[in-house]
């Protein structure tokens, strides 16, 4: 029992060091902002882990982030000018696709996966620039979205760990009322 409490002790320790005093997250990177009209986002990748999608959304909700979405062609646009040089640069570019918030949801009437936002739910308004090949295959493990680092491509990317998903890195945001 006493050792319980200890090694809880120990965690919320732990939890804490991840806050520096000015509430920036030392376990993330900052690379980039969009300003929207009447909203600031902030987008973050891990700096050194990586999950699959499904674990990647609840890391960004657990340090109070969602997984990143661009939600206008503003602002894919946007993260076009600092996704490939904040991730290379900055020597975080673990794994060649970004998790982001996207996911694909069947339509029988077209035969065809539309694809959402989760954090809002609405559909992508703008044209996917899907990289050469995608999307693939639809599976039984879903159909969520990656982007890559090198191409500034989307890809369709499993949901779950199942059948040897990849982990990989993952881009959060967080999005501030103006
Ligand atoms: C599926 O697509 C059809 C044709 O575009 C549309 O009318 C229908 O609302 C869609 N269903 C859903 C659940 O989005
Ligand atoms: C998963 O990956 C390991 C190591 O690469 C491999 O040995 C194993 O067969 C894979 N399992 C499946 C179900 O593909």
């Amino acid at each position: 029992m006493r050792k319980t409490i200890l090694l809880l002790f120990l965690f919320v320790i732990f939890i804490c060091n991840f806050q520096s005093s000015k509430g920036t997250n030392v376990a993330f990177v900052n690379i980039g902002t969009f300003s929207g009209s009447n909203y600031k986002k902030t987008f973050f990748v891990p700096r050194s882990f990586v999950a699959v999608w499904q674990d990647a959304f609840t890391i960004c909700k657990s340090f109070g982030y969602e997984l990143a979405a661009f939600d206008t062609e503003a602002e894919y646009k946007n993260a076009q000018l600092f996704i490939g040089v904040a991730l290379f640069d900055k020597l975080i570019a673990i794994t060649d696709w970004a998790h982001v918030g996207g996911m694909g949801i069947f339509n029988e009437t077209i035969s065809q996966n539309i694809w959402y936002w989760v954090h809002n739910n609405k559909k992508i308004s703008y044209p996917i620039d899907w990289a050469q090949g995608f999307p693939n295959v639809f599976d039984f493990n879903g159909n969520c979205m990656a982007v890559s680092k090198s191409l500034l491509r989307f890809r369709n990317i499993g949901c779950f760990q199942l059948n040897n998903q990849s982990a990989q890195s993952f881009i959060c945001q967080k999005v501030e009322k103006k």
